[in-house]
């Protein structure tokens, strides 16, 4: 795995063309499995909702789509990435979506904060990704929700076809190192059912998971069993 700097240079490069390679290289499909895993969570009106790795803030914007009265909160440790968040932000006059930049390895907030807490195509550009893991726990109340969107890690016809056309995409942009660090992050990390055991052992209840995208992608739900 990479170091934090690598990663945070790497997003703050990429940041211009973040939205643009997603939507290609997952022929456009993104959005609608952003939105889709969203439909597993609960969103009640006040929820206090955390979106960590939030990047341009697709999954906040989207969150708040649900549920307007929730007051959702986008971290991110780079900053160009969060301008573009903070951009949408401005254009669409949300007042209860916040962005803040913060390192997810140690969360700004207190204990028991959130009822719910997101990442997305997060964990796996997490060098301590444990630590993260007890920081959710930290600031989820008991029994909050915690839902983790990615790519499943799994092979198969689905992910060699992804595989293909994020090299495509990234190396007639001239961005052929993203291709490389994603791939290598894709095949190094847990895949879905060791990251759903990797919960477990941290204590969390685990309690659903959803494939989307010909299994390129793959969404688990739990609850933070803390008293
Ligand atoms: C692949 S992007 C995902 C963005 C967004 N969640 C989405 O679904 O499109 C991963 C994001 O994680 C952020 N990130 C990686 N490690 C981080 C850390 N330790 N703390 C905060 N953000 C981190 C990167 O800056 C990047 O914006």
């Amino acid at each position: 795995m990479k170091s934090p700097e690598y990663v945070k240079t790497l997003f703050d490069d990429l940041s211009k063309y973040y939205d643009f390679f997603n939507r290609v290289i997952s022929l456009g499909m993104q959005t609608s499995v952003k939105k889709n895993c969203l439909k597993l969570l609960k969103i009640e009106d006040n929820y206090k909702i955390l979106d960590l790795c939030t990047g341009t803030g697709d999954l906040a914007f989207y969150m708040n789509k649900i549920n307007k009265r929730a007051n959702i909160t986008g971290v991110d440790f780079s900053e160009k990435m969060l301008k573009i968040a903070n951009d949408k932000n401005k254009k669409k006059r949300i007042n209860n979506i916040q962005f803040f930049i913060a390192d997810c390895r140690e969360l700004p907030f207190e204990d028991n904060t959130f009822d719910i807490v997101t990442i997305g195509f997060g964990l796996r550009n997490i060098e301590n990704y444990e630590r993260v893991a007890d920081e959710i726990q930290r600031v989820l109340k008991p029994q909050g929700q915690f839902l983790n969107l990615d790519f499943s890690c799994d092979r198969g016809f689905g992910n060699s076809i992804f595989d293909l056309l994020t090299r495509l995409t990234t190396t007639l942009s001239g961005k052929k190192s993203s291709y490389e660090y994603l791939i290598n992050s894709k095949q190094t990390f847990l895949n879905t059912t060791e990251l759903i055991s990797f919960f477990r052992q941290k204590g969390y209840i685990f309690l659903k998971r959803k494939y989307y995208s010909f299994k390129v992608v793959a969404a688990e739900l739990f609850r933070n069993n803390k008293k």
